[in-house]
């Protein structure tokens, strides 16, 4: 490694070391991001809802990296999930919140199942608002750290045929975009990430079919260079392609292309 590339492997641990929590961490992006940060000598808390897979991706870190990780197994559905996370990281030196955790759904809005939409905005809204209360009051506190916020393209319109999901991710974009402002003087970065489509377990949970799409660890590099410099990352050409290609267009036919391209994904 050269000596540039370590001063800013120990700028990052500084600034957003010595312990990261990463929600979502048993797949996907958040799995990605997981082992990106522990590649950069990050401690880690791991969270999601299944045990083994998180505590298989712990013991291959410590192995691989020799970093510390804890496991948090917890349903960010749940209403007293913060008192889990809490439990483990009240006693640690918390730099860096990675929101990953959070999941869709696709196809009529009518027909969907509202016990499952309602989860999904426990998960994608109140989990994620919590956690940035909470832990970016303790950052503020310290001086420096940094929140990542997984918004996605879906964020920038109206998206029919996964309505709701859209909406779950406009209101994540929009509290990032606000917060990077108000923390910015207290230390505190904060990041939109904003991907398109990418291969996780993300398609078969939200009753999708995929076509072009990226790799989780092709992302977590873009990701997590732009924390501090940029507000929102479009990480991948896939993800900038598919953005900027909209952009120059009324909103109304921006909704109206996505609903086209998401009745297409549907399965159901
Ligand atoms: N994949 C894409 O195309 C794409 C595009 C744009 C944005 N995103 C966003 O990226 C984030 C990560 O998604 P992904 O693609 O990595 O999907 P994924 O592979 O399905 O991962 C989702 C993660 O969220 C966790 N999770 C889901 N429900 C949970 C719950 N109730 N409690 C605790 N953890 C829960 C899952 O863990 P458990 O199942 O173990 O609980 C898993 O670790 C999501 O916020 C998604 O909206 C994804």
């Amino acid at each position: 490694m050269s000596s540039a590339s370590t001063r800013r492997q120990r700028r990052f641990l500084d600034q957003y070391g010595p312990w990261a929590v990463v929600t979502g961490a048993s797949s996907g992006i958040g799995r990605a991001l997981a082992c990106r940060l522990a590649d950069a000598g990050l401690n880690l808390v791991l969270v999601a809802r299944d045990r083994p897979r998180l505590e298989t991706l712990a013991a291959n870190l410590i192995a691989s990296h020799g970093v510390q990780v804890q496991v948090v197994a917890v349903d960010l559905a749940r209403e007293d999930h913060l008192e889990a996370i809490r439990r483990v990281t009240d006693p640690l030196e918390v730099g860096l919140l990675v929101a990953s955790a959070g999941f869709g759904s696709s196809g009529p809005f009518l027909e969907s199942d509202i016990t499952s939409e309602t989860e999904m905005l426990m998960v994608n809204g109140r989990a994620v608002l919590q956690a940035c209360h909470h832990f970016g009051r303790r950052l503020r506190e310290r001086g420096r750290g940094g929140l990542v916020l997984l918004s996605s393209i879906a964020a920038f319109q109206g998206m029919p045929y996964a309505a709701h999901y859209a909406a779950t991710k406009a209101y994540v974009q929009s509290l990032a975009e606000a917060l990077q402002v108000e923390l910015r003087g207290d230390g505190v970065a904060v990041l939109a990430a904003a991907p398109g489509p990418t291969h996780s377990g993300f398609a078969a949970r939200a009753g999708m079919r995929m076509g072009a799409a990226m790799d989780p660890e092709a992302i977590a590099g873009p990701i997590l260079a732009a924390l501090g410099r940029q507000t929102t990352v479009l990480p991948g050409a896939l993800s900038k392609l598919l953005s900027w290609s909209l952009v120059p267009l009324p909103r109304w036919a921006r909704v109206s292309i996505m609903g086209t391209v998401m009745r297409g994904m549907a399965i159901h």
